[in-house]
């Protein structure tokens, strides 16, 4: 009789058995996966663990400090939080081709993480929250030719670039058993539940070049977008939800004014496994309502249009 109580107490004897008096570094991303290897982790290894997280300074608002305190105040793992988000912006600058941005972003985002592990003094082991799913797509992309629409850069998935062995607790479960893992080590539902959120955040939801002033003007709509979502009860029931801001203006009316600011689209779809998508099929008083208020309230964006292509033929981001 398998229960995820019984997982629990088997992963932490094997992660006990394979570390030994060994010191573990686990990227965090704020994901879902990540989050929950390095609470497992933590319970096995207690401060054996030491977590980073490099913030791009490209995530949803609010969501590095919330990734701070549950990990640093409520679970009481060691964290390094490095703010990096000059030096991504700054490489960012005038790069408008989305696979060049993840392609910075990657670079980065692992020159980043081993400084910081320099800084810690190196580790013995580097933790992932590998899946399942991620070992069959690795095993079954070497049998045959395949098209790559996207890089792809995933924070969680750094390379075993810095001679440690690995480390991944979650090597056999699916999505919905990290989930379960998860709640069964008292994660909170916010972390839990939360929507998948690409590696390069907000700069492929940023069509053109990446600006702090445009990741704010985003990151309003956005908030925006996702209180209204939460508002109505409809968080649960979508695979991802978020706004674009398009690199085009349009001209609008404002009191007795005339304005001439940016388009935002909003996105959001169902899905099982993010590989096929369909629109999620919001009422017209919801978009209304999201509308005006991302219109009146979020300076520097006039116009809001709701993107109705599923995937195929359309992906669910836009870069
Ligand atoms: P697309 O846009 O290809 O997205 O339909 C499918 C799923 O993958 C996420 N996505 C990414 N995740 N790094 C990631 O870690 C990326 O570069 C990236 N691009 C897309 C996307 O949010 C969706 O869940």
């Amino acid at each position: 009789d398998w229960t995820m109580g019984a997982f629990r107490a088997e992963a932490i004897a094997r992660i006990r058995a394979q570390v030994g008096e060994g010191r573990v570094i686990c990227g965090l991303s704020g994901g879902v996966d990540s989050s929950v290897a390095a609470v497992l982790l933590h319970e096995a290894i207690g401060d054996q663990l030491t977590c980073i997280y490099v913030d791009h300074g490209l995530m949803r608002a609010g969501e590095s400090e919330q990734v701070v305190s549950t990990f640093r105040d409520r679970f009481n793992i060691k964290l390094v939080h490095r703010d990096a988000s000059d030096l991504f912006l700054a490489q960012l600058a005038g790069v408008t081709d989305p696979e060049q941005k993840r392609k910075i972003i990657g670079r980065l985002f692992i020159e980043v993480f081993e400084e910081e592990q320099h800084k810690i003094g190196g580790a013995d082991f580097l933790a992932q929250g590998t899946l399942y799913p991620d070992v069959i797509e690795s095993v079954s992309a070497t049998g045959g030719p395949s098209v790559t629409i996207k890089s792809h850069h995933n924070v969680g998935g750094l390379p075993a670039h810095m001679r440690m062995k690995l480390v991944e607790p979650l090597r056999e479960l699916f999505k919905d058993e990290v989930r379960a893992l998860g709640r069964e080590l008292g994660m909170p539902e916010a972390i839990i539940g939360r929507h998948p959120f690409p590696g390069p955040g907000l700069a492929i939801r940023i069509p053109g070049e990446v600006t702090r002033e445009r990741a704010d003007i985003l990151r309003q709509a956005d908030t925006i977008f996702l209180e209204e979502i939460r508002l109505a009860g409809l968080y649960d029931a979508i695979w991802q939800a978020f706004t674009v801001l398009l690199p085009v203006k349009s001209v609008g009316v404002m009191g007795d004014g005339r304005t001439y600011e940016s388009v935002c689209a909003l996105r959001a779809v169902t899905s099982t496994d993010g590989m096929t998508a369909d629109v999620y099929p919001f009422d017209m008083g919801f978009l209304t309502r999201v509308a005006s208020r991302i219109v009146n309230e979020v300076r520097g964006i006039n116009r809001v249009t709701y993107d109705i292509t599923s995937k195929p033929p359309g992906t669910i981001e836009w870069e």
